[in-house]
């Protein structure tokens, strides 16, 4: 019923199966490449140097397999990448919180900056990013949280298909507006930047908006039964972040690895207290400080990037086990253990066609 090694998607990419996975780090996106998959390297918070020179090695590690790059792309932030000036900006009272917090939880404050403070989001470095991401021999140049105009064209002009990330009908009229070779329906359940609508709502309403570009599910998705429900809602593949967290490729800290572990499908909380938008993570002491009543609103984006950057940065590196987290979908309820990505790849593939087998079966015996 579904042919996952055979499928519309995959044959026009080049990939074994219509299953994407996107990932920050450079081992997972090159293993999801390898076992089959469509590896998305998320490189938004990378500086453009390090984007040209970590798509090459991404490029050697898996030879003509097709691989995307993901860029976040949001407008209303600062024109150029001036740090003491965005810095301005924020107001005592969140600093002053954030001083708590280190306080608090007795973390140093060595002086450094963060993933999050490292780059300073605004379009200079917008510019600049997509550049280096144009420069890559990359197949996909993935947008999320917005775009800019002159990109469709640039990138479609250096050979790459285009994907829009949506989180709403209300992101489709502008989305299809860019003439992407793919919509990505990522519903509420995911991990990461979200909105409102489930996937299970969100899929087959964007399909039926998308027309004839084909629309790819995300948000929740761990399991095999559901790729085949996605594929059964006219999906024409499935998008994952989650269930990559888990895999010997990824290399967790253990404390935080541990959480996620461990963590069910209520364990995580959308807040804004990381980067400045509603963002899907592991339940920890870190969102909820910022849900507490003595704790400021959290502040737009850049701001909030730059308020938590080092405080951030300094828990990770010095291991402060309650402040820990990660993005993560409701799909962190299959994340059970460590495996590496490739078994992840044959149990979602497995999983579908059994799900197919179930479908097959169900459809014979209505017939009969
Ligand atoms: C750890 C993590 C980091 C993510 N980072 C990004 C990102 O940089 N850009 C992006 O477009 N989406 C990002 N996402 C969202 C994914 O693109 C995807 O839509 C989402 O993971 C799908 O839901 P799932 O997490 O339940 O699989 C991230 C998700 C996770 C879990």
């Amino acid at each position: 019923m579904f042919d996952l090694e055979n499928h519309p998607t995959s044959r026009s990419l080049g990939s074994r199966y219509p299953i994407f996975g996107l990932s920050h780090n450079l081992d997972v996106v090159a293993a999801i490449c390898n076992a089959g998959g469509i590896g998305i390297w998320a490189a938004a918070r990378l500086l453009p140097e390090e984007i040209v020179e970590q798509s090459r090695m991404l490029r050697e590690s898996v030879g003509d397999k097709p691989f995307g790059i993901n860029l976040m792309l949001p407008t209303k932030v600062p024109p150029v990448q001036d740090r003491a000036a965005v810095e301005v900006g924020i107001p005592e009272e969140h600093k002053a919180f954030v001083a708590r917090l280190y306080a608090k939880y007795g973390v140093p404050d060595d002086g450094l900056i963060g993933e999050r403070n490292r780059i300073v989001r605004s379009d200079e470095l917008f510019d600049d990013q997509i550049e280096a991401a144009l420069q890559s021999s990359a197949n996909l140049f993935a947008m999320a949280v917005g775009s800019r105009p002159s990109v469709p064209d640039r990138a479609r002009a250096a050979g790459m298909r285009l994907v829009a990330l949506v989180g709403s009908p209300r992101h489709v009229p502008s989305a299809l507006g860019l003439e992407p070779d793919f919509l990505v329906a990522q519903g509420y359940d995911a991990g990461g930047h979200t909105g409102q609508v489930g996937t299970f709502t969100l899929v087959p309403k964007i399909v039926e908006m998308a027309g004839e570009v084909p629309v790819l599910a995300a948000g929740g998705i761990g399991t095999g039964s559901q790729i085949a429900a996605s594929l059964a809602m006219g999906a024409a593949g499935v998008w994952l972040g989650t269930v990559w967290l888990g895999t010997s490729e990824e290399h967790l800290p253990e404390a935080l690895l541990g959480k996620v572990l461990r963590a069910g499908c209520e364990d995580t909380v959308i807040t804004r207290c990381s980067s400045g938008k509603p963002m899907r993570q592991v339940k920890t002491a870190w969102a909820q400080e910022w849900a507490g009543e003595d704790a400021p609103v959290p502040l737009p984006m850049p701001w909030q990037d730059l308020l938590v950057g080092s405080l951030e940065g300094a828990a990770k590196r010095h291991g402060i086990e309650p402040l820990l987290y990660t993005p993560a979908g409701q799909s962190v309820e299959w994340v059970r253990e460590v495996t590496p990505v490739a078994e992840v790849m044959n149990r979602l593939v497995s999983e579908t066609n059994k799900a197919a087998a179930v479908l097959a079966s169900a459809t014979q015996k209505a017939e009969g």
